[in-house]
C-alpha cells in the first residue's frame, strides 16, 4: 500500500485532472447527487465499484459489507436502502457479488467464528438449503462459485422483501433489482438473470 503522502499526492493529481477535463465537475456534485443506482457489493478490495462499472462520482449510491448481504436486521443496510429509494429515488438496485469471495468460502467451509461467523450465518443456512445442488458439483472451487451466485440471488430476494422496496412498488415507483456477479479473474461482470421489478408472487 502506498504511504499516506503518496495517497494525498495521488488525490491532488486526480482532482486536478478532473477539473482539467471538466471544469464544472465538482460544482455540479456540490449542488446535488442524483444517482440512478444503488449498488450493494462486497467489501473486498478487488472489487472497486465505480471502476469496474465505469461509473463517475455521483452516479452510484453504494453500500458494501462482507459478502454483500442484505439483512432485515442490519440497520445500516436498511437505512441505506430507505435513503436510496425514498429520498434519492434510484431506479435500479444492483446486488453485485464476486467469485472468490472469502466470506462465502468461510460459509462453505463452516470456518468462520466470532463476529464474522455471526455475520455470514445466513450464507451457511443458504449452503444447507442448497446442499444437494452443491454436493453434485465436482470440486470445492465449483461449489464456491455456485454458492457465490446463489448468495447474490438470495440477496435480490431479500431486497424485494424490504419495507422501503415494497412500499416503493406499492406506490407505483419504477424500481428494478438486479443480481450480478463480478469475476476477479478477468474483471468482467455477469448478469445472473435474477432481476425483479415487482413483488414476488404478486
Ligand atoms: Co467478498
Amino acid at each position: 500500500m502506498p504511504d499516506m503522502k503518496a495517497i494525498f499526492a495521488a488525490n491532488r493529481e486526480w482532482a486536478r485532472s478532473m477539473c482539467e477535463s471538466d471544469p464544472d465537475f465538482f460544482n455540479r456534485l456540490v449542488s446535488q447527487q442524483e444517482p440512478e443506482h444503488l449498488w450493494i457489493g462486497c467489501s473486498d478490495s478487488r472489487v472497486p465499484v465505480n471502476q469496474v462499472a465505469g461509473l463517475q462520482p455521483g452516479e452510484a449510491f453504494v453500500h458494501r459489507n462482507i459478502a454483500n448481504i442484505v439483512s432485515i436486521d442490519d440497520l445500516n443496510c436498511q437505512a441505506v436502502i430507505q435513503y436510496a429509494v425514498e429520498i434519492l429515488g434510484v431506479k435500479y438496485i444492483v446486488v453485485c457479488g464476486h467469485y472468490g469471495c472469502g466470506g462465502v468460502l468461510a460459509a462453505l467451509r463452516g470456518q468462520a467464528t466470532g463476529l464474522i461467523g455471526d455475520w455470514i450465518s445466513s450464507i451457511v443456512a443458504l449452503r444447507e438449503q442448497h446442499a444437494t445442488t452443491l454436493a453434485a458439483l465436482a470440486s470445492e472451487a465449483e461449489r464456491h462459485d455456485r454458492l457465490c451466485e446463489l448468495n447474490v440471488i438470495e440477496q435480490v430476494r431479500c431486497l424485494s422483501e424490504t419495507e422501503a422496496v415494497k412500499t416503493a412498488w406499492s406506490r407505483g415507483q419504477a424500481l428494478r433489482i438486479h443480481g450480478w456477479i463480478y469475476s476477479i479473474r478477468d474483471g468482467l461482470l455477469k448478469d445472473l438473470h435474477a432481476s425483479i421489478d415487482g413483488p414476488l408472487g404478486g
